[in-house]
């Protein structure tokens, strides 16, 4: 399925009989600027799950937070076009910014180090469920990863489509230096999806700084007993099974959901807690693998 999926996608990049010069043209000049726009950035990790729920909005939100809070100049960009939630967990409204020569789109400012982005900036409504098809839905993520005026950037995180089909596969295809860090829950299900991340980083050639494990663990606020949730241990043995890093397990936090609706992800805020602590872990360690 993945071989087929990227057969496919071979294929049909930039055949110059196809639709004629004019369009050939176009596509050159288009995968020109993707690369002159990406050259800018110094490292793209690529955050992606087997199946969906599993927390990788939350994940690539507090990733991003947390490097810019350390000072590096970050990007963060929303490519899921089936749910897309980043601008959600910021509290952004206004999506659509573009540059004064309509040809970018302007990323929105959280803070001094950090921008986010997000597809939604494509839809007329946010509720709108995506209806491109094929090789319409290609092109627009790959205009979509093109068409954003980062600047020079550190790092740029991409909240990728869940599973490992044609979309994850287009985003790994426009930007191909990117490396992976795979979100999975503890749990055997998620397990056996995570095999599928990784199988489709090794055919697509997606270099793979790790896994991470959320929603390993839940402290009771009443008698600070903690409840494995969703079993526990799991990601760590897969990724010694699957010779990959572990990067670390991340509790199960009610504040995550109430950060979620408050529009401002944990990791922006001050305060210690086994949460922030858990993941700034994650954070070193992916910082450390690349
Ligand atoms: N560590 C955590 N503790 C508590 N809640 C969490 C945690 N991680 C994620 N959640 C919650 O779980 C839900 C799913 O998380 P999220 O949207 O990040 O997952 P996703 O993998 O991006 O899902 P989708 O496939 O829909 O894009 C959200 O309500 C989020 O607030
Ligand atoms: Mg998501
Ligand atoms: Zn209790």
């Amino acid at each position: 399925m993945i071989h087929e999926n990227v057969d496919k996608a071979k294929k049909s990049k930039g055949c110059p009989s196809q639709g004629g010069g004019d369009m050939a043209q176009k596509q050159k000049e288009q995968q020109a600027m993707i690369k002159a726009n990406l050259a800018k950035i110094k490292h793209k990790i690529f955050v992606l799950s087997g199946k969906g729920g599993v927390g990788k909005s939350s994940i690539s939100a507090n990733l991003a937070a947390s490097l810019s809070k350390k000072g590096y100049k970050t990007g963060l960009m929303d490519v899921d076009v089936h749910g897309p939630s980043i601008a959600h967990m910021f509290g952004m409204t206004e999506l659509l910014d573009i540059t004064p020569d309509q040809q970018m789109l302007m990323p929105k400012q959280v803070n001094e180090n950090l921008k986010v982005v997000s597809v939604q900036a494509l839809m007329q409504d946010k509720d709108q469920a995506i209806i491109w098809r094929g090789p319409a839905k290609t092109g627009m993520i790959q205009q979509f990863v093109g068409a954003v005026e980062w600047g020079e950037l550190d790092f740029l995180v991409i909240d990728a489509p869940p599973g490992t089909g044609d979309e994850p596969l287009t985003v790994v295809q426009t930007i191909p230096e990117a490396q992976g860090v795979i979100v999975t829950t503890p749990q055997e299900v998620a397990l056996a999806d995570i095999r599928k991340s990784i199988s489709f980083c090794k055919t697509v050639k997606l270099k793979t700084l790790g896994i991470v494990e959320n929603m390993a663990g839940f402290k009771c606020p009443h008698c600070s007993e903690c409840i494995d949730l969703f079993k526990s241990g799991g990601g760590e043995k897969t990724a010694k099974a699957q010779g990959l890093n572990f990067l670390g397990s991340i509790p199960f936090d009610t504040r995550v959901v109430s950060a979620g609706d408050k529009g401002v992800p944990v990791m922006l805020e001050e305060n210690e807690s086994e949460f922030t602590q858990a993941f700034s872990t994650v954070v070193d360690n992916i910082i450390e693998k690349l």
